[in-house]
């Protein structure tokens, strides 16, 4: 099926840059929002998105013009009456998701397909609250979505094959690098993320190393920003809830640090708020740093323990070992996977991805030390059960000739 005019609903932040990728790319795209007013609040989020590139001479004010006559607000979903494409933004919020989903099915002619944004929630019962679970998928765009090359293609339990083939198409004809990702909770970029950064605020919270130097470390290995930081921007109430939902599918080993719901609880929320790792307002070492060290006094582990270990090497082997973890699950293939880590999450491009680097450094080595790190940090480090029978059938990586590539 050839998509070619979209409907997105939800004008907020993601729904207005998605409807940019949309319209940039040539498509007709139409906006929906709950009213008029906040439809059009949406239209001036994609106008200014439009703004800053002909600021920057990368494109003319006539051609923003142009770009623009693509984009039409719509207040409620009617508008969406003669769309091949939905692709559902509101927030994220099960309940109201399904309540949409369940509209868009009356509202939309039967062939259209409906895509999700959601970062974490089931697709499948997105779905089931249609009559047309066959042509539902998350479409899930990262923030930035008009810099961002990575779209994950997550089909569910019911979405026909023609449907997920379509919009593999589709995202290829606005621009994107689609990756398509068996559905599981945090999909697979979130999920592979979580891991790292929720082990950089362990480190924090046992006194491993100062926020500072966790984050430089991370930024001198590649990163384009330290995982601290990441968490400041991203919102620590949103990084939160996601840390909840795959704790929930997982378990232990995602148990969320608890430094990160005591900053919660004090408000740290990040960027938005302020204050969150760093002090946004005041200057960097502003007045609440104090408060920072009054929160790690509070949850840091009893003196006896002392504090634990520093090295990158915990936050990436927790990185990758969730990658084994989701490439042994089937959730996608190992080129996909480290094609993910790098387009969605700035993992260094010299390194290409997490498991290429593995394969760099010998897997028999990554064994190791995630055994040593299960012994000393804790069973979250138990090693991907695939390392261990990669390693015993010598599939040890580069030096070898074969690890999760083959050389
Ligand atoms: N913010 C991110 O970095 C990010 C990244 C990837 C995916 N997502 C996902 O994208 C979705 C939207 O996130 P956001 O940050 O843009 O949220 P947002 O709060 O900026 O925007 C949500 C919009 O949905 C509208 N809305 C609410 N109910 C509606 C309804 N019944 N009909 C039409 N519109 C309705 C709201 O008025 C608002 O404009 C969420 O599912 C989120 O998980 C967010």
């Amino acid at each position: 099926m050839y998509i070619y005019k979209v409907g997105v609903v939800g004008a907020g932040m993601m729904g207005a840059q998605i409807a940019e990728v949309v319209s940039y790319a040539g498509l007709p795209v139409v906006l929906a929002d709950i009213n008029e007013a906040l439809a059009k609040r949406g239209l001036e989020s994609v106008r200014a998105i439009y703004q800053a590139r002909v600021d920057k001479g990368k494109m003319t004010a006539e051609q923003l013009e142009e770009k623009m006559l693509l984009v039409t607000a719509s207040a409620g979903l009617d508008g969406l009456n003669e769309v091949d494409l939905v692709i559902e933004a509101v927030s994220e919020d099960a309940k109201l998701k399904a309540q949409v989903f369940h509209e868009l099915d009356q509202v939309c002619p039967r062939g259209t397909i409906l895509a999700s944004n959601t970062s974490a929630l089931s697709i499948s019962a997105l779905g089931a609250a249609t009559t047309r679970p066959d042509k539902v998928l998350g479409l899930h765009f990262f923030n930035p979505a008009y810099v961002m090359r990575l779209v994950e293609v997550v089909p569910g339990l019911a979405t026909a094959a023609q449907t997920l083939d379509d919009a593999v198409g589709f995202t290829e004809s606005i621009g994107k690098l689609p990756i398509v990702v068996k559905e599981c909770a945090g999909f697979l970029v979130n999920r592979v993320l979580m891991a790292y950064v929720n082990e950089a605020v362990r480190a924090l919270q046992e006194g491993a190393a100062t926020r500072q130097a966790i984050d430089q470390e991370m930024v001198s290995f590649g990163m384009p920003v330290g995982p601290l930081a990441l968490l400041d921007a991203v919102g620590l109430d949103i990084s939160y809830e996601v840390a909840r939902l795959l704790y929930r599918s997982y378990g232990p080993r995602m148990t969320p640090a608890p430094l990160l719901e005591a900053m919660l609880k004090a408000g740290r929320l990040g960027v938005k708020s302020g204050h969150g790792f760093y002090d946004y307002v005041g200057g960097e070492e502003g007045g609440r740093d104090q408060e920072m060290e009054h929160l790690l006094q509070a949850v840091r582990p009893n003196r006896d323990q002392g504090v634990t270990r520093w090295s990158r090497s915990r936050l990436l082997w927790a990185m990758t070992n969730e990658a084994v973890t989701a490439l042994q699950e089937g959730v996608a293939s190992a080129g996909d996977i480290d094609l993910a880590m790098v387009a969605g999450v700035g993992y260094p491009k010299d390194k290409e991805g997490p498991l290429h680097f593995a394969d760099q450094l010998g897997i028999d080595q990554v064994l190791h030390e995630l055994e040593d790190f299960a012994h000393t940090l804790g069973p979250r480090f138990w090693p991907a059960p695939m390392l261990r029978r990669m390693v015993d059938a010598g599939f040890t990586g580069r030096m070898a000739g074969r690890g999760f590539f083959t050389y």
